[in-house]
């Protein structure tokens, strides 16, 4: 129950109405029986500087941000976690010694979620198919797990090769020549390396649309799609779209005998990673368990089979 002594958190985005982030801090919460409330604010076209300085003004623990907002919050802050500066994008804000931290959850989330579902990065070809704002937090994520390679591909290659300059600029910066990162067309993607983790950020086979994968685009049109070839050099799936449950592109791994995953587990972790900045509270693994079979249960109305 709220209280004179309740922490405050919440969500700036505009839209918030479908947010899952309060039902899972809530869970969190109950988990560690912390006393907390997490809230949605909407936060209308020209007043993001405002909201940003009621963190102080209001005394508030901490805010996620969400679209469209990710990028120019980092405006406002009086520093930005050097990972999230690569990344080009906030989504956490963290108040620490009087000052306004930027940190970027995404990825750690994303990172988090490959961990529990049993996916190694370490040493492996990454492909990452879009170039968005997604797109480049994945990337980011798989140099910093010392993917062996990356490779970017999307519909518009120009993007693509954007994301490949930004990881090549944090490679030069670290003095790091172990990864090699590529980009190319969505249709180059007919020979991969052995064993490649395919990492779904595009917005293709999101709801409604069930039956688009950009994996379409790897194959001309007038040929028919050899998705046996394609998945024989795939090692495992990871989805960002959680709704549906389960996307084309994870039902076609599946029936080729791969490993596909959705993105509710990062969803959920970089929640979790949130939840650790702001309280330094680490979760028990058998915390996470429950809280994230509760979570799917909410979504999906049945826990996902591992
Ligand atoms: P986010 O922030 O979630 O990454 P975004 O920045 O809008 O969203 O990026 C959407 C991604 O989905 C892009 O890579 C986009 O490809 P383009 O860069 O070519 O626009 C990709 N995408 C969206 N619709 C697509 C489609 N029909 N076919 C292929 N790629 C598509």
């Amino acid at each position: 129950m709220i209280n004179g002594k309740t922490s405050v958190f919440g969500l700036l985005g505009n839209p918030v109405e479908h947010t899952l982030s309060p039902f899972i801090h809530n869970l969190l919460y109950e988990e560690t029986q912390y006393n907390g409330t997490y809230n949605p604010f909407f936060v209308p076209t020209g007043q993001l500087e405002y909201a940003v300085k009621a963190i102080k003004g209001l005394s508030l623990k901490g805010l996620n941000v969400t679209v469209p907002y990710k990028i120019d919050v980092m405006s406002y802050l009086d520093y930005i976690d050097p990972v999230a500066k690569r990344i080009g994008a906030c989504n956490t804000i963290n108040v620490e010694a009087d000052e306004l931290v930027g940190y970027n959850t995404d990825w750690l989330g994303l990172k988090k979620s490959c961990d529990y579902e049993g996916i190694q990065l370490d040493g492996q070809h990454c492909v990452v198919i879009g170039a968005g704002g997604s797109a480049r937090a994945v990337a980011m994520m798989c140099y910093y797990s010392n993917a062996a390679s990356i490779r970017i591909v999307n519909r518009t290659i120009e993007k693509a090769e954007q994301i490949c300059r930004y990881v090549n600029e944090a490679k030069a910066e670290d003095c790091n020549d172990r990864c090699e990162v590529t980009f190319g067309a969505l249709e180059s993607q007919k020979h991969l390396e052995t064993q490649s983790i395919l990492f779904q950020t595009t917005s293709v086979g999101m709801h409604p649309h069930y039956d688009a994968t950009p994996l379409d685009h790897v194959f001309a049109e007038s040929e028919r799609p050899d998705y046996a070839s394609l998945f024989k050099q795939v090692a495992a799936v990871i989805d960002i779209i959680y709704n549906p449950k389960e996307t084309l592109t994870m039902r076609l791994a599946k029936e080729h005998g791969v490993k596909a995953v959705n993105g509710l587990g990062m969803l959920f972790f970089q929640a979790v990673c949130a939840f650790e900045i702001w309280t330094g509270i680490l979760l028990e693994q058998e915390q996470l368990e429950r809280a994230l079979k509760k979570l799917e249960i909410h979504v999906y109305g049945q826990e996902t089979d591992r």
